[in-house]
């Protein structure tokens, strides 16, 4: 607030590309098929942005604004490729109670869920790596994991591991947002889910938990014993864009890269300090 009075917080740029843009491409990328999107009737922009505007192309192109219209019909999910559905979630019940809503739409197997706030940019998209991953993995569902300061535990669904081997955390438990001292680690979930499709009969019966709200993580708990639970340590890098760090850390990730806004950031840390874009710079080739 106050940038997501009016605004979902879905559509807040990065840079010039909203959040939900991001997504869009990460799924797209890891071959999704249908893409669910569980929103609410004060966000209609949402699917405003998400569907092909032809008639907005079109006037784009009747300007001789074709570059521009190219990147529209690029961004634009084509729907003669893949399945777009809306559903609503009227009141915030929570995450679990979001995907309960998508079930009568997904298709048979294992559903991918993203949550658009968690970006995640650079190595292979995430969602693509955790597809992979997942053929080669024995739980049934498959969460992406990082560490996280162990101040900011209770922001999280929080791993118990067991074992590591390779990328995965295989879990014995998972708790959403536990205070400090009950955390049973700092291995935390963030926004990638790969969830075996009994995880629908677990949220039809699951009660409130953290918040009020049906959590997801809860209904995930119920089933490790049947199902199985890892984690999975992804090679991108994470930012919380439901915070301003986080959007602010997002702009600065992608601006360095690109060749029209680098020279924008030198610029701004040499006027600061002289000769420090050149250890800003090098700095970004350790996290590339
Ligand atoms: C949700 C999940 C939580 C997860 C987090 C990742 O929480 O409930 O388990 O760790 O996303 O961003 P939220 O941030 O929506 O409160």
């Amino acid at each position: 607030m106050p940038a997501t009075k009016a605004t979902p917080k879905e559509l807040l740029p990065v840079i010039d590309t909203p959040l939900i843009q991001y997504a869009i491409e990460e799924a797209r990328d890891a071959g999704v098929e249908r893409m669910i999107f569980v929103s609410h009737p004060s966000k209609s922009a949402i699917e405003r942005h998400v569907r092909d505007d032809v008639g907005l192309r079109e006037m784009l192109r009747g300007r001789g604004k074709t570059g521009l219209e190219q990147r529209l019909k690029d961004a634009a999910i084509d729907e003669q490729r893949h399945d777009v559905v809306f559903v609503m979630q009227d009141e915030p019940l929570g995450l679990g109670h979001a995907v309960l809503l998508a079930h009568e739409h997904v298709l048979p197997g294992p559903v991918a869920v993203i949550l658009p706030d968690d970006l995640i940019l650079g190595g292979r998209g995430c969602l693509a790596e955790m597809i992979d991953a997942y053929a080669s993995c024995d739980s049934g569902h498959l969460v992406a994991a990082m560490d996280v300061d162990p101040e900011t535990v209770s922001s999280y669904g929080i791993l118990s591991p067991l074992t590591q081997e390779g990328a995965f955390v295989k879990s014995n438990a998972i708790v959403e947002k536990p205070s400090v001292d009950e955390a049973p680690s700092n291995s935390a979930v963030v926004g990638r889910y790969i969830l075996h499709p009994d995880i629908f009969d677990a949220l039809s019966t699951q009660e409130a938990g953290a918040g009020g709200e049906i959590q997801l993580t809860d209904a995930i708990a119920r089933g490790i014993a049947e199902i199985g639970l890892s984690g999975f340590r992804f090679s991108g890098i994470r930012f919380d864009c439901g915070s301003k760090r986080g959007m602010l850390a997002a702009a600065l990730h992608i601006a360095r890269r690109d060749p029209d806004l680098a020279p924008v950031l030198s610029e701004f840390l040499d006027s600061a300090e002289p000769g420090r874009s050149d250890r800003f710079f090098a700095a970004d080739k350790t996290v590339a």
